[in-house]
């Protein structure tokens, strides 16, 4: 590897044209939160509320908003959603889940409101037209489906560990745990392992008015 004009260069790549790395599908934003209150956040959440598996090994949601009085509208595959996949050696892709209609997604769920969740909920949605948000766990040693999504994704990490990176197209980046906000270009075919030994705890929210290059 090698630095080019703040490019980094894979030169094991055969191919000329490959051997940019483009990090522009993972963006940093300028807001930050407290890290401390975030984990503090969530150890409140974890007390009063189950993650939902969605039927997905190693996966879990908290949703953090819902549709107006739907309660309905956060369980089962509603912690999903739709998604598109390349399950087999056909590289054929199919759909998988139900669609969902993100920007309906805008009440706060009253159980948290006395967290720091509400606040970073507030200063999110002043800045961004969010979908839905949730608070997402990825098991040790586990990865998800190699998809894409119909949006860009907001990431919070809120614990995380040298282990756990997310890899869109062929680039890989780890987000750390301190109190940065991600936009990550899930429109991309994409992927996010952790390879620790402790769960991966990140804040998630669907971006509705976000556009990559
Ligand atoms: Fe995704």
């Amino acid at each position: 590897m090698k630095h080019v004009n703040d490019k980094i260069i894979n030169l094991n790549l055969h191919n000329d044209n490959d051997r940019v790395l483009n990090f522009s599908d993972f963006q940093k934003q300028t807001i930050q939160f407290d890290i401390d209150k975030l984990q503090d956040a969530y150890n409140q959440i974890v007390k009063i509320k189950k993650f939902e598996d969605a039927g997905v090994t190693n996966f879990g949601a908290i949703s953090l908003t819902q549709i107006p009085g739907d309660p309905d509208s956060i369980k089962g595959n509603k912690a999903r959603g739709v998604y598109w996949t390349k399950p087999d050696k056909s590289g054929k892709e199919v759909s998988r889940d139900v669609n969902i209609d993100e920007s309906k997604y805008c009440e706060f769920i009253k159980d948290y409101e006395n967290t720091y969740f509400k606040e970073v909920y507030d200063v999110l949605s002043s800045k961004y037209k969010l979908g839905r948000i949730r608070i997402l766990i990825k098991e040790p040693r586990s990865t998800l489906s190699w998809h894409r999504d119909p949006e860009p994704r907001l990431h919070i990490p809120i614990i995380t560990n040298p282990g756990c990176l997310m890899v869109i197209d062929n680039v890989a980046m780890h987000m750390p745990a301190d109190g940065s906000v991600w936009v990550t270009n899930n429109t991309k075919y994409h992927n996010a392992f952790n390879g620790g030994e402790e769960n991966r705890i990140h804040l998630v929210a669907c971006v509705l008015d976000y556009k990559f290059n």
